[in-house]
């Protein structure tokens, strides 16, 4: 699997979304990442299905769901039926994390896994086996444009080893401060989705950055 590019649809402009995502796409994305929010499990409210449903209508990659959410298992559903092919959820919430992730394959998804940054890779050790993607945040989630935390790159590579050890060739991606300056390293580190919000959006020229965050990284074959 190549390296791919995915913009965070939350630095969008959500009265233009569909030219957003067209701009996105011709610059070779290869999945949207869509933030999910609650108000509760983070300081900050998003965007819900109906939204998800609207933007699987113009998009032509597949819609890779962040849910930041306290009870992520009561909205599995109506994020497959909007249109999902992947849903991340957090380790936080989730007492019976094996269970989840079943259901979301279930529903016919790849099921994926969010770490916080103040949370340990080690809580990812039972499950290594059984997760299409695992999602290291390299800022406190809530919000778009914040800065990446260093620490996050060491993360990277033992979430990488873990999955490795595993015999789990699942991708590692990477959420939050991810900008021109520091995309190959963290590539280099062992990173293959590369969630980028405001270093896109925030551009002033949204197909430009994307192009040329996936020339940084390699040619974004898709997942
Ligand atoms: C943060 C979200 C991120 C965010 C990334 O809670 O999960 O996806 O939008 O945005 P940037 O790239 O601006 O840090
Ligand atoms: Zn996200």
């Amino acid at each position: 699997m190549g390296v791919i590019i995915a913009p965070s649809l939350l630095s969008a402009d959500f009265a233009a979304l569909g030219a957003d995502i067209a701009a996105v796409e011709r610059g070779g994305a290869g999945l949207l990442h869509v933030d999910v929010m609650d108000g509760h499990f983070v300081p900050n409210l998003s965007m819900g299905p109906p939204v998800v449903r609207a933007i699987r209508r113009v998009a032509t990659v597949p819609l890779d769901v962040h849910l930041m959410l306290d009870n992520p298992d009561a909205y599995i559903q109506p994020f497959a039926e909007a249109g999902a092919s992947r849903i991340t959820v957090h380790v936080e919430v989730l007492p019976h994390l094996h269970r989840t992730l079943q259901v979301i394959r279930g529903a016919g998804l790849k099921a994926g896994v969010a770490i916080n940054p103040s949370t340990p890779v080690s809580a990812l050790e039972e499950i290594a086996g059984d997760v299409d993607q695992v999602l290291v945040m390299s800022v406190n989630p809530g919000f778009g444009g914040q800065t990446f935390i260093p620490r996050s790159e060491s993360k990277i590579r033992a979430v990488r080893a873990l999955l490795d050890a595993a015999g789990n060739a699942a991708p590692v991606s990477v959420d939050g401060g991810v900008d021109h300056s520091n995309v190959q390293r963290i590539a280099a580190a062992g990173a293959a989705i590369l969630v980028a919000g405001q270093a896109i959006f925030g551009s002033g020229d949204a197909e430009r950055a994307t192009r040329e965050l996936c020339a940084l990284v390699g040619d974004g074959s898709a997942v």
